[in-house]
C-alpha cells in the first residue's frame, strides 16, 4: 500500500513524495515574464518539502492570457527567468513542473482582485478566440471570434514551441491545461462548441483539438519526461461534458503519450450547479480514470489534511495529490504532514532549517 511519503517514479523522473503544488496563477507578470515573486512563491514551496511544484497556467500566446498580468512562454526571451526558478526548485529536491495554457474565450479579463470581468478595449482588453462565437457569460461578456482552421494550427504550433522552451528552461514535468473552461475545455464541451466542421459536433470532433495539441507537445517533449493533462471531468450541468466522456478522452490522450491525468472539474460555464463541494470532492474522478483507463492520476480539490491525503494515496484513488490553497496557507504543509503521519525521517527541510527542527 503506497504512502504519501513514498517516492513516485514516472518515466525517468522520481518525486520524493506524492505531494504536489497545484498550478496557481499569480497574475503578477509583466509582458508574461517571471519575476522574483515567482522565484519566491515557487521556491519556498520546494523548500517546504513538496515533491512536485507546478508553475501556473503559462500562456502560449499573448491572446491566450486570462489577464494582462499572466505568465507567458510565447517567446525565447521568456526562457531565461524560468531557468533560474526551475534550477532553484531542483536544487531543493523538488521536481519543477509547468502548465501550458490558452484561455480562449475566458481571456482578456481583469485580475480576480480587480473584478474578474472582461476588459474593454479602453482598458487594454483584446479580441478573444474560441471554437464558437459564444460568450462565457456573466462578467465575461466578450464574444470570442470563431477560430479558423489556420488559427487552430497556429495555436497548436504555439503549444509546441512553448513546450520546447519549457524543456530549455529546465522543467521536468509538463502539464497541458485542458480544464476550467479555457481553450481545450471549450472545444471538448458541447456547451461552448457549436462548430459544424471536424472540430465540433460529435465527441470525436470535439476532443480533436485537445488530442492533437497533446500529440504535438509529445513530439517535442522527450519520452523520458512526464507529460500530464488537466481535465475538467464534468461540466456539472445537464447537457454538458460528463465523467464518461472524460474517461474516453483520457484513453485517447494515453494513446498519444499522456502519462498522467490531473482530475479537476467545472468552470466551463457560470451556470454549473449541484456539485458536491467538500473535502476531496473531485477524488472520485481520479479514482474512476485511474481504474478505467489504467493511467496515473492526480487528485485535487479541498485536500487539506495529511490523513485524508494519505488515505487517497493508500486506497489507490490517485498516484499523487495536488494542493493549491492549503499550500498558500502553509508552504511547509509537507513537513507538517510528515510529522502527523509519523514519517519525520522523510521530511526534508534544507540543512539551515533541518539542524534546528
Ligand atoms: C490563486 C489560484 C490560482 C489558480 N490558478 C490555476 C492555474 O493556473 N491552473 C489551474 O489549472 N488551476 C488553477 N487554480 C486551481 C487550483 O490549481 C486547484 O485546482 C483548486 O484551487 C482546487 O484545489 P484547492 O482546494 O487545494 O485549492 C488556481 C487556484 C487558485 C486558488
Amino acid at each position: 500500500m503506497p504512502n504519501l511519503f513514498d517516492r513516485f517514479t514516472v518515466k525517468d523522473v522520481t518525486l520524493r513524495n506524492r505531494i504536489g503544488v497545484s498550478p496557481m496563477c499569480q497574475y503578477s507578470s509583466r509582458d508574461g515574464f517571471a519575476s522574483d515573486w515567482h522565484l519566491v512563491h515557487l521556491g519556498s514551496r520546494a523548500i517546504g518539502g513538496a515533491g512536485l511544484v507546478i508553475a501556473e497556467a503559462t500562456a502560449v500566446e499573448p491572446r491566450g492570457r486570462i489577464s494582462p498580468q499572466d505568465a507567458g512562454l510565447w517567446s525565447d526571451e521568456h526562457v531565461e527567468a524560468l531557468v533560474r526558478i526551475a534550477k532553484f526548485i531542483t536544487e531543493h529536491g523538488a521536481v519543477p513542473g509547468i502548465q501550458l495554457a490558452h484561455a480562449g474565450r475566458k481571456a482578456s479579463c481583469a485580475r480576480p482582485w480587480e473584478g474578474d470581468h472582461s476588459l474593454t478595449d479602453e482598458e487594454d482588453g483584446w479580441e478573444t478566440v474560441g471554437p464558437s462565437p459564444l460568450a462565457f457569460g456573466h462578467k465575461l461578456w466578450r464574444v470570442p471570434r470563431e477560430m479558423t482552421l489556420d488559427e487552430i494550427r497556429d495555436v497548436q504550433n504555439a503549444f509546441e514551441a512553448a513546450t520546447s522552451r519549457a524543456l530549455e528552461a529546465g522543467y521536468q514535468w509538463l502539464e497541458l491545461h485542458a480544464a476550467h473552461g479555457y481553450l481545450c475545455h471549450s472545444f471538448y464541451s458541447p456547451l461552448s462548441n457549436h462548430r459544424t466542421d471536424e472540430y465540433g459536433g460529435s465527441f470525436e470532433n470535439r476532443i480533436r483539438f485537445t488530442v492533437e495539441t497533446l500529440d504535438r507537445m509529445r513530439r517535442v517533449w522527450p519520452e523520458r519526461l512526464p507529460l500530464a493533462v488537466r481535465l475538467s471531468c464534468s461540466d456539472w450541468v445537464d447537457g454538458g461534458w460528463t465523467i464518461e466522456e472524460a474517461i474516453e478522452l483520457s484513453k485517447r490522450l494515453k494513446k498519444v503519450g499522456a502519462d498522467l491525468i490531473d482530475c479537476s472539474s467545472g468552470f466551463g460555464t457560470p451556470d454549473y450547479k449541484n456539485y458536491p463541494f467538500g473535502p476531496g470532492w473531485q477524488v472520485p474522478f481520479s479514482d474512476a480514470i485511474r481504474r478505467e483507463v489504467g493511467i496515473h492520476t492526480a487528485a485535487v480539490g479541498l485536500i487539506t489534511d495529511p490523513v485524508q491525503a494519505n488515505e487517497i494515496i493508500a486506497s489507490g484513488k490517485a498516484d499523487i495529490v495536488l494542493l493549491a490553497r492549503e499550500m498558500l496557507r502553509d508552504p511547509y504543509w509537507p513537513y507538517r504532514a510528515a510529522l502527523t503521519l509519523d514519517r519525520k525521517s522523510e521530511a526534508t527541510p534544507p540543512a539551515p532549517y533541518a539542524h534546528w527542527i
